[in-house]
C-alpha cells in the first residue's frame, strides 16, 4: 500500500524539535515510521495488550474495523480492576464514577458519550449514538435516559477497594493530577484493518476525584480521538485539559497530513503542550498515531508511556519516546 501524502518515512531517533531540545526515542520505535501490510492495531497503555487480542480476533473473524475497536476497548471496561476506565474506576470527589468514550470511523461519523453512569459500555453506547441519533454526543442523564429507551442495561459495581481509596483521599481532598505512571488513565484505540479501512475509539473513568462534572478529552473528537482515514488516526492519553486545549488528536493527524511522520507528529503535539505550558513537570500527556499506510508513532512528556502494538499478526508492548526537557 503506498501512501499519497508529502511525508517520508524517517526515523527520528534523537533528532532536535522545533524547540531544539534533545528528545529521547526507545530502540523499540525504530520500526515506527516504516509502512506495514495487514491489520495494525495501537492502543494505550498494558492494558492495550487484551484489548488489541480482542481487536484482532474481530478483524480476523469476519468483523469490521469498527467492530474490533468497539470489542477491543470494551474488554477493558469489562475489567473491574481496572481504576482509570470502566466501571472499576476511581470515582470523582462526591464518590460518584463517571464515564467518558467516543469512537469515530474511516469516513469521520462519530459518537460521543460523557458523564454517563453506571452503564459498563459506553462505548457501545457511544457507537449507538453515532448509528441511532442524528447527534454526536449525549451527556448525562439525558445520555443514561436514551440508552435505556436503546436497550442497554444499567449495571452497578462496588469495589470496597475504591472506597477506601476514595474515603483516604477525602481526608486531604486535594486534587492534583500527576503524571500517570501508576493511575494508568483513558484506553484509546486506532485501528487499519486488511483493506486499509481506519476506526478509532476512546474510554476512560476520567481522571480521579475531579469535580462531579467534569469532562475530559476522552470522548472529544479532535482531542482525545481523531480519525481521517484520508490520512490515519490519532488518540491521546494523560491530563484531559491539556489535550483539549491543543485539539491535540486532531493536530496529530494534520500534522501527518502535512508530512510529518506519525512519531515527528505525536512529538510536535507534546511540544505544543509544552510551549504553551512548561509546567507540566508533573503532568503526562501522551499520544499515538497511526497512518494509513501502516507506520505509526507515539510520543509523551514524561517517560513511562507504553502502548500495545499489533502488527504482522502479533501484539507487543513499546514503549514511547518522551520529551521529559526538565533533564
Ligand atoms: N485523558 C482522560 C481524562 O483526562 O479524563
Amino acid at each position: 500500500m503506498k501512501l499519497g501524502l508529502a511525508g517520508t518515512a524517517a526515523l527520528i531517533t534523537g533528532c532536535t524539535n522545533e524547540e531544539g531540545s534533545e528528545g529521547n526515542a526507545p530502540a523499540s520505535t525504530t520500526t515506527a515510521t516504516e509502512p506495514v501490510d495487514g491489520p495494525v492495531v495501537l492502543s494505550t497503555w498494558v492494558h492495550g495488550l487484551p484489548a488489541n487480542e480482542k481487536a484482532l480476533n474481530v478483524l480476523n473473524t469476519g468483523g469490521t474495523v469498527l467492530d474490533a475497536v468497539e470489542q477491543g476497548v470494551a474488554v477493558v471496561e469489562s475489567d473491574f480492576t481496572n481504576r482509570s476506565v470502566g466501571l472499576g474506576g476511581y470515582p470523582d470527589r462526591d464518590g460518584i464514577v463517571t464515564l467518558d468514550a467516543c469512537i469515530q470511523d474511516h469516513g469521520g461519523r462519530a459518537g460521543a458519550v460523557a458523564f454517563l453512569q453506571q452503564f459498563e459500555h459506553p462505548i457501545s453506547i457511544a457507537r449507538a449514538i453515532m448509528e441511532r441519533t442524528p447527534h454526536l454526543m449525549l451527556v448525562g442523564s439525558g445520555a443514561e435516559r436514551w440508552a435505556l429507551e436503546q436497550g442497554f442495561e444499567r449495571r452497578t459495581v462496588e469495589i470496597p477497594e475504591v472506597r477506601k481509596a476514595w474515603q483516604e483521599w477525602l481526608k486531604e481532598g486535594v486534587y492534583k493530577p500527576v503524571a500517570n505512571i501508576e493511575n494508568h488513565d483513558t484506553i484509546g484505540m486506532v485501528a487499519r484493518d486488511a483493506k486499509g479501512m481506519m476506526a478509532g475509539s476512546c474510554t476512560t473513568s476520567g481522571m480521579a476525584w475531579k469535580i462531579h462534572g467534569r469532562v475530559g478529552d476522552s470522548p472529544i473528537i479532535g482531542a482525545g480521538l481523531f480519525v481521517d482515514g484520508e490520512v490515519g488516526a490519532a488518540c491521546a492519553t494523560g491530563v484531559g485539559e491539556y489535550v483539549i486545549r491543543a485539539a491535540g488528536s486532531h493536530a496529530v493527524v494534520e500534522l501527518m497530513r502535512h508530512g510529518r511522520s506519525p512519531e515527528e507528529a505525536c512529538r510536535e503535539a507534546v511540544a505544543r503542550i509544552l510551549r504553551r505550558s512548561p509546567e507540566l513537570n508533573e503532568t503526562q500527556v501522551g499520544f499515538l498515531a497511526l497512518r494509513r499506510d501502516g507506520a505509526h508513532g507515539a510520543w509523551s512528556i514524561h517517560p513511562g508511556f507504553n502502548y500495545a502494538l499489533t502488527s504482522q499478526g502479533s501484539t507487543r508492548l513499546v514503549d514511547a519516546g518522551y520529551e521529559k526537557p526538565w533533564e
